[in-house]
């Protein structure tokens, strides 16, 4: 059995983490995660594509209207989390300027979660992203009665956010899918130096898949895992089954090279999927770089594409696929249960061989 403190602060039973993949709906996979004894998170929605994304709307009535559909899909979607998962979880917020709905959006949370004894007894945690951890209104998490944890691409970052009263960290190296740090430091080398230069609780992930990377976390000091990429490649995740197969099919299709690439994102930095839509994206990068264009044409054209592969149309050749680098390690699609439970067996036996090591 193994079990670490922050096991205990979130309620776990096992120190698996799914990572949040805002925009996208992650409500049955929270759920799944959660009931197979790992951690699930609800993730950060952006408006309904008729908007765009929150950065290049205009005027302030469409803007409410756009915070409208957020607030409906975040709250629908802990609502379903509390009704069906049989333990905790949590809830992401990327808190980059460029997202002006999040204040009134955890506002919206904090009442719901008055309201809902469900969502009060489960929902632990937010976990804080791509943005000033000092914020002055994320202090109203803790004030609630919910854990506050945000997320680190350095010791610099880690250290800003502990001092800002943080519960716990999250530190995941330039391998990991999704919006990463400017500085490309990797899961190994950053993951043991943040966790030394903090005493808060850190829960590490960026390229981690099974139980050797849970042992290999748990040794440099980390709490928990946390992985976005192997459980998009799972039966219970809602995206769409050609992104799922684009992943585990990844070592097949890039048998001598990285599959994902990173170019200019939202928040910053992002890595996807190598296809039609992400060399034309490291194209306006360029662009963006030699001052050809501006920051809102890249939100225009990123914001169509992010929803085309995971919606329902699944393009995989114009639509954003992100995912981490560790695709290449992945060659099944399995259920959220198989996952964590091998993920455990996997650990333990690996943790009793090493013991087995020392004279
Ligand atoms: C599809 C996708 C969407 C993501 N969206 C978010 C997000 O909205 N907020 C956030 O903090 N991190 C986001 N991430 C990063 C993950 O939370 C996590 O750090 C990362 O997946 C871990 O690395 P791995 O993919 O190698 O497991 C996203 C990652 C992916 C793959």
């Amino acid at each position: 059995m193994i079990k670490t403190k922050l096991c205990e602060m979130l309620g776990m039973q096992y120190p698996i983490i799914q990572a949040p993949m805002g925009p996208y709906d992650t409500k049955e996979l929270a759920v799944a995660v959660t009931n197979a004894g790992g951690f699930g998170m609800a993730s950060h929605p952006v408006p309904d594509p008729k908007f765009g994304i929150m950065a290049i709307l205009q005027d302030d009535e469409t803007k409410m209207q756009a915070f409208e559909s957020v607030k409906v899909k975040l709250l629908n979607s802990l609502r379903h989390i509390a009704s069906n998962a049989k333990g905790n979880f949590g809830v992401n917020f990327r808190v980059a300027p460029v997202q002006s709905d999040v204040p009134m959006l955890l506002d919206e949370v904090i009442t719901e979660r008055e309201k809902n004894p469900a969502l009060r007894k489960k929902l632990k945690v937010v976990v804080c992203s791509a943005g000033d951890p000092t914020q002055p209104y994320l202090k109203k998490i803790q004030e609630a009665g919910m854990l506050r944890f945000h997320t680190v691409p350095s010791v610099y970052h880690a250290k800003k956010a502990e001092k800002s009263g943080v519960d716990g960290i999250v530190c995941t190296g330039f391998e990991a899918g999704g919006h990463v740090a400017h500085e490309p430091l990797h899961t190994f080398v950053i993951v043991p130096e943040v966790i030394k230069s903090v005493k808060v609780p850190v829960a590490a992930g960026g390229g981690v898949c099974d139980g050797r990377g849970l042992a290999a976390m748990l040794a440099f000091g980390a709490q928990a895992i946390y992985m976005g990429t192997r459980f998009i490649a799972t039966k219970e995740c809602e995206f769409n089954d050609k992104v799922k197969d684009a992943i585990i099919n990844a070592s097949v299709t890039f048998p001598r090279e990285d599959p994902t690439i990173v170019t200019q994102g939202v928040y910053g930095p992002l890595r996807h999927f190598k296809n039609k839509f992400s060399f034309e994206l490291a194209e306006l990068t360029t662009k963006l770089k030699n001052k050809e264009i501006t920051m809102l044409d890249v939100y225009k054209f990123e914001s169509g594409a992010t929803y085309r592969a995971k919606g329902p149309e699944g393009n995989i050749v114009d639509g954003a696929i992100w995912a981490g680098q560790v695709a290449l390690r992945l060659h099944e699609k399995l259920t959220c249960k198989q996952v964590v439970d091998g993920i455990m067996a996997e650990a333990t036996e690996t943790m009793k061989s090493l013991g087995k090591m020392v004279a």
